[in-house]
């Protein structure tokens, strides 16, 4: 065991360590700390004199480190500033660490980890942040039994990273400022090159708390599902007053949301407004629909493998506006077999449905919208078995030949439709 008071004396204390070895930091601050090349396979220790008066680390760099245990430290993040840097390492374990930004308004990050492999953050408090915890290019990360509190945007976010285990975190009292978009917990697939597989999200609570509105878990594939999550589990996780969905799985504005399922392409472009014209911005808009044969996909759970398709969790932009690419619905017909089919057969009415999208808006300050949207050349407009279909929901979808261009710029060689409609939501008290 060696004691240091330095982070000079830390700093050469860790090249003169042999495995096994605990270094002690006595009370006070260990600045700008940048450690590469050190490998022990087994761990060295570091950690604070008086578990009470923690050693401060000031923004420590790992980079191509192995054979670490970070305990009952503090990181102090500075604005805009990333507390703990962890790059090209592995076996990098923090433990029991107080990671907090000093700034009233902090844009800085806790810990980032970045292409390493085996990187544990554990039992550990993340304050006063922009964002906890990111990650990206990594694998077999735990990230268990930490603390997530008064964070402005996410608590633990990134990309690329396989064998994720994130399990058993509190997330509350976030407090987002115009501009954030604060999630517990993000995934996407900005910048990364492979599928991310084998990722469990478990057992964790995200509750509003005091703070603004948040989302829970948010998974999304940019690349229009040519990144697909393989292996993603999200069980047991408790989502207490989040913003729109408490777990989403989703993709982005633009995107192909049929799912791979084959069909007629369909371009679909909507605007929300205000009972005054005007954009609402940042509307969740809720959307999902039937394949070409009339079928959604939970009643092909077995054909797609239990993928989610021809459904999108999306928001609109600053124009108010979301847009997708997918599929043309068909009509079809609805349960028969029960007691319902007794009464459709009895009132000798037909169970068909006639071919329509589902849409359910919520915008902070307005009423809920849940409508259906319908093309007016479908055999059972006149004859909706649940009497859906009204005039004022039939589209006016056009009808586009091989060749034509896409709303997204695309030249497709097969026809298509696109279909643009305009929504309106009441405000709350109105
Ligand atoms: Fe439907």
């Amino acid at each position: 065991m060696v004691t240091v008071s330095t982070a000079k004396e830390l700093s050469a204390a860790l090249k003169a360590a042999t495995g096994g070895d605990t270094i002690v930091l006595q009370a006070g601050d260990y600045t700008g700390l940048t450690l590469t090349g050190l490998h022990f396979d087994i761990p060295v220790t570091i950690t604070s004199a008086d578990p009470g008066q923690l050693a401060v680390l000031d923004t420590l760099i790992l980079r191509d480190m192995q054979g670490l245990i970070f305990k009952d430290l503090a990181v102090k993040v500075d604005s805009g500033e990333t507390g703990v840097a962890v790059s090209g390492s592995d076996n990098v374990v923090f433990d029991h660490l107080d990671v907090y930004g000093t700034a009233a308004s902090p844009t800085g990050g806790g810990i980032l980890v970045r292409t390493s492999d085996g990187v544990s953050v554990l039992n550990t408090q993340f304050h006063d942040l922009g964002v906890g915890l990111s990650h990206l290019d990594s694998s077999h990360l735990d990230f268990s039994n930490n603390t997530f509190k008064d964070i402005r945007a996410d608590g633990i976010h990134g990309g690329g990273s396989s064998n994720v285990l994130i399990a058993n975190n509190t997330f509350t009292d976030f407090y987002r400022q115009s501009g954030d978009h604060p999630d517990a917990i993000q995934f996407w697939t900005t910048n990364t090159k492979t599928s991310a597989h084998d990722i469990a999200i478990t057992g964790n609570l995200v509750v509003r708390g005091d703070g603004t509105q948040m989302q829970g878990i948010f998974v999304t594939d940019q690349s229009n599902g040519k990144l697909p999550y393989v292996n993603l589990t999200i069980t047991g996780n408790t989502v207490i007053g989040s913003m729109y969905h408490g777990i989403a799985v989703t993709y982005a504005n633009g995107s192909d949301i049929s799912g791979g399922v084959p069909g007629k392409p369909l371009f679909f472009t909507g605007t929300v407004l205000d009972t005054d014209g005007n954009p609402i911005v940042g509307a969740h808009v809720d959307t999902w629909h039937s394949d070409g044969e009339g079928f959604y996909d939970v009643q092909q759970a077995d054909k797609l493998n239990n993928k989610l398709a021809m459904r999108a969790l999306l928001t609109t932009d600053e124009n108010g506006r979301f847009w997708y690419r997918s599929i043309t619905p068909r009509y079809y017909p609805v349960p028969t077999d029960g007691p319902c089919g007794e009464i459709m057969r009895a009132a000798a009415r037909s169970p068909m449905r006639p071919a329509h999208i589902h849409f359910w808006f919520k915008a902070e300050g307005y009423q809920e919208l849940v409508t259906q949207l319908f093309r007016p050349d479908d055999p059972y407009l006149d004859s909706d078995a649940v009497f859906g279909a009204k005039r004022g929901l039939i589209t006016d979808p056009v009808d586009h030949e091989p060749g034509d261009t896409a709303p997204d710029g695309t030249v497709l060689d097969e026809p298509f439709v696109t279909v643009d409609w305009t929504f309106t939501l009441t405000k709350s008290s109105e």
